[in-house]
């Protein structure tokens, strides 16, 4: 049994989510339910390792070794029953770095770039610092649950000039574990039409209520058509490391890639992330097993919140991520006055227009902190909206 349940105080540690929040709610009081990181502390082994690393006193150069490789091959194999020991690895800073480097290498300026709003605004930049254009494939809300448009897919990527696809699996914010049907039908329409899929599966350990997780390059026939990117960094809450993975079952695709990362950056592996990642795939399953338990819990808490007390606002069933997607459109109110709401009533929230124009009316929610945290949070957002009902009583 691990800890999930002791707060631990980050203030003063630079972090964003804290030391960074919104004024209004910045200082003891603020409940951290925005910025993709946990409020866990980090598995026991990590935290040896790091801490053994620390003890040999030399934090020179280091690279994706044997023991690192191994590290990583074995989790994907015990883990998503993907054996990537084929593909070339090359690693990078963080995923959002991979997804921008993925664009400027493989696509050309004004060249278009498929995403699936609402999604991780990370995305959209990506494609808008590159100067290629946007394309947008909206997921549609069928009663509250998201799904893939593909016939709108089919109809956009039939252009010769659009290039690429960025798919989120799980998909952040809606919470979504893609299946390996939907994904097929997705992969089929884009190889026809062309299009390279960069697979984004940071969230892939985090699964909820026993969903199961695909990795598309798995999916007989993608894994030439696609680049997988992972990390340890939000399954094992090693965000502040700076180390992803990002696989490529194509050489000429892995070739380009590289030479534009060595250009910007470097394909190292920071020794402490390094350290970290092989504690993490070989010796942290159980950890996570327990940290998908209390995220699922922490959304039960959440949804049965809002059926009860607030019944006009309603949740996404989160079936992978930690991240809770809040549909509170019902209150009427446009972007300003719902980010307003909430942080006069002491809740800093990720605005789900961020994510894109049909995520306006929504909140994400990070699930990863402690229940009593929640529990504070849930009886904030009752205040917010009770507030609103007594604001239109008097008027
Ligand atoms: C879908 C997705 N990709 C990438 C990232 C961040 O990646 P990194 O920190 O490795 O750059 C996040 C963080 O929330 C995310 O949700």
């Amino acid at each position: 049994m691990y800890d999930f349940t002791t707060p631990i105080d980050r203030t003063g540690t630079g972090s964003i989510k804290i030391d960074f929040a919104p004024e209004p709610v910045k200082g003891s009081g603020l409940v951290p339910l925005t910025i993709a990181d946990q409020e866990f502390a980090v598995a026991p082994p990590i935290r040896e390792a790091i801490k053994a690393a620390a003890d040999r006193g030399i934090f020179g150069y280091t690279y994706a070794d044997k023991a690192y490789r191994s590290a990583v091959n074995g989790w994907m194999m015990r883990r998503h029953n993907w054996d990537p020991s084929g593909f070339k690895l090359v690693t990078t800073t963080g995923v959002v770095p991979a997804l921008s480097l993925a664009v400027a290498a493989f696509t050309e300026p004004g060249e278009g770039v498929v995403i699936q709003s609402p999604v991780y605004m990370q995305f959209a930049h990506a494609v808008r610092i590159n100067g290629r254009r946007i394309v947008e494939n909206p997921l549609k809300n069928v009663n509250g649950r998201y799904e893939m448009d593909y016939e709108d897919l089919d109809e956009k990527t039939r252009p010769d000039d659009v290039k690429l696809f960025l798919l989120c699996s799980p998909h952040n914010p809606v919470g979504r574990v893609w299946s390996r049907e939907e994904l097929t039908r997705l992969g089929e329409i884009c190889i026809r039409n062309n299009v390279l899929i960069i697979a984004d599966e940071i969230h892939n350990d985090l699964l909820m209520n026993g969903a199961q997780h695909t990795v598309f390059a798995s999916i007989p026939g993608m894994a030439e058509h696609s680049v997988t990117c992972t990390a340890v960094s939000k399954t094992f809450n090693l965000a502040g490391l700076g180390c992803s993975n990002i696989f490529f079952a194509d050489p000429s695709l892995s070739e380009k890639f590289k030479s534009l990362s060595d250009r910007f950056g470097s394909g190292l592996v920071p020794y402490f992330a390094r350290a970290a990642t092989i504690a993490a795939y070989e010796e942290s399953a159980g950890w996570v097993d327990e940290l998908n338990d209390a995220v699922y819990k922490n959304f039960l808490t959440l949804k049965a919140f809002i059926a009860k007390e607030l019944p006009m606002l309603s949740v996404t069933e989160l079936e992978g991520t930690y991240l809770a997607w809040v549909d509170m459109r019902a209150l009427g109110l446009d972007n300003k006055a719902l980010e307003k709401l909430t942080l006069d009533h002491g809740l800093a929230l990720d605005e789900g227009y961020l994510f894109g124009e049909n995520g306006s009316g929504f909140e994400r929610w990070n699930l990863a902190l402690p229940a009593a945290q929640l529990d504070k949070a849930l009886s904030r957002l009752k205040a917010a909206v009770d507030s609103l009902k007594l604001s239109s009583f008097d008027a």
